[in-house]
């Protein structure tokens, strides 16, 4: 067995883009399991910049396969943007490379129209979603009345679809949320036009997956968000639609989990959210304005400032625990050079009382503070260390300490946004 899942093990904006990139080079075939447009992946390959949305970053590795499983909700329009931007720039030159799954539900535009409207009516109680329809979708997929990509290429199917579902969002939005409605020719000529240039690509992704793992193929499955935005196990109902642990990417992509090597959580050496929810180590002070600016905490698909904070020990060991983590991905250690002193969250105090585990309840999240160590910090810059051994000691002292409160082996240190600047201790395709 030679598959890999890879997790974010904090609240999203990890750095699994870039550690999926390089795991990449190590697999023959590359999995999005679930989410859709809300994430995004961000990397630097030799200089230049791509960001991803929906398509699996593995796509820059000739010859390797990307897969969009049915799990993701495809927007297909951004679909369709990133497969042009990957041509214009010299990828994808042969359409079997890119795989999507039949089954997979497609965003629709009162997808994106109900998810702004309802945020607005919510005020401050709003989730802070990305606004690109994801929760309706999911919403659509689980009330059995979603258009999947199947449809797209079934002009009756399609039309008959499209028009029971206008019928009630119209409705929803027009009347409930005062907003405006969506046209049915216009939208059903657009999707039908999405479908005949998504055709080639569209599979069963089920089939394709476990062949490939049947002639000894490496998967490597990209999960997107992080744990603590998981649907069932996150910080609800600031969270996102989907299951953002391991499991979801057995269901989302239709593999069994006897077929799965292990898992592998990426965590910043620090902890960023954004939108509503608990967040017990944020800095509202210089100091977190200090990592915003420093580790470029803008969200890469909305713009959005993050939330920045210290490392949450706790989270990363509730990780553990929902995903089994054989190692942790460190992202961003370069961002903490040059401050005197880090804190650790070690556990959390909620009433008074020393809590070492996650609270299941928001109230008791929202209350909990953060029980900090101490540690020495580097002045030293880290982004050129290749070896654990370049790293100046007190940065070293800084990655045992995150093994021994979170319980987990850190397999690889990122000390750069680029490919090469990276730290890799164990590689899981070879360990
Ligand atoms: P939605 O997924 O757009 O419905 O947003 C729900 C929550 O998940 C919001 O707090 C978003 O900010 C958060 N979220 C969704 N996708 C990502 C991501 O890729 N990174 C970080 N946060 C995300």
């Amino acid at each position: 067995m030679k598959s890999i899942i890879v997790v974010g093990a904090q609240w999203g904006d990890e750095g699994k883009g870039k550690i999926v990139d390089i795991y990449s080079e190590f697999a023959d075939t590359i999995v999005r399991p679930t989410g859709g447009n809300n994430a995004g992946h961000t990397l630097v390959v030799k200089g230049e910049k791509f960001v991803f949305h929906l398509i699996p970053s593995g796509i820059l590795h000739a010859g390797k396969k990307c897969v969009v499983s049915n799990g993701v909700v495809v927007d297909p329009k951004v679909l369709l943007m990133e497969i042009g931007r990957l041509k214009e720039r010299g990828y994808l030159k042969d359409d079997g490379q890119l795989k999507v799954g039949l089954l997979a539900n497609i965003i629709f535009p009162y997808h994106i129209s109900l998810d702004k409207a309802r945020e607005e009516k919510l005020g401050n109680r709003k989730i802070g979603t990305t606004a690109r329809g994801i929760g309706p979708c999911y919403e659509d997929k689980i009330a059995r009345v979603g258009i999947r990509a199947c449809d797209l290429v079934r002009p009756k199917a399609l039309e008959e679809a499209l028009r029971a579902n206008l019928d009630m969002k119209n409705f929803l939005l027009e009347k409930y949320y005062g907003a405006e409605g969506v046209p049915f020719q216009a939208t059903y000529d657009e999707y039908l036009a999405y479908g005949e240039r998504l055709k080639p690509y569209l599979i069963d992704t089920s089939l394709f997956i476990n062949e490939e793992i049947q002639r000894g193929a490496k998967i490597l499955f990209e999960g997107a968000q992080g744990t603590l935005l998981d649907i069932d196990h996150g910080t609800y109902p600031f969270v996102t639609s989907s299951n953002t642990t391991a499991g979801g990417a057995c269901t989302g992509s239709g593999v069994s989990p006897t077929k799965i090597r292990g898992v592998i959580g990426v965590s910043k050496a620090y902890a960023t959210r954004v939108g509503g929810g608990p967040f017990p180590t944020e800095l509202l002070d210089e100091e977190g304005q200090a990592i915003r600016d420093r580790g470029n905490e803008y969200g890469s698909t909305t713009g959005r400032p993050r939330r920045c904070g210290w490392f949450d020990a706790p989270v990363v060991r509730y990780a553990h625990r929902l995903n089994g983590l054989a190692g942790v991905a460190l992202t961003k250690l370069d961002v903490l050079s040059g401050l005197a002193r880090l804190k650790v969250c070690v556990a959390y105090e909620i009433d008074g009382v020393r809590r070492e585990e996650v609270p299941l309840s928001l109230a008791e999240f929202e209350a909990a503070r953060p029980v900090y160590e101490q540690v020495e910090g580097w002045k030293e810059d880290v982004s050129s260390a290749r070896e654990f051994g370049d790293l100046p000691k007190a940065a070293q002292r800084y990655v045992r300490m995150l093994e021994e409160v979170t319980g987990v082996e850190i397999s690889v240190v990122s000390v750069g946004a680029d490919r090469n600047q990276t730290i890799i201790r164990k590689n899981p395709f070879r360990a």
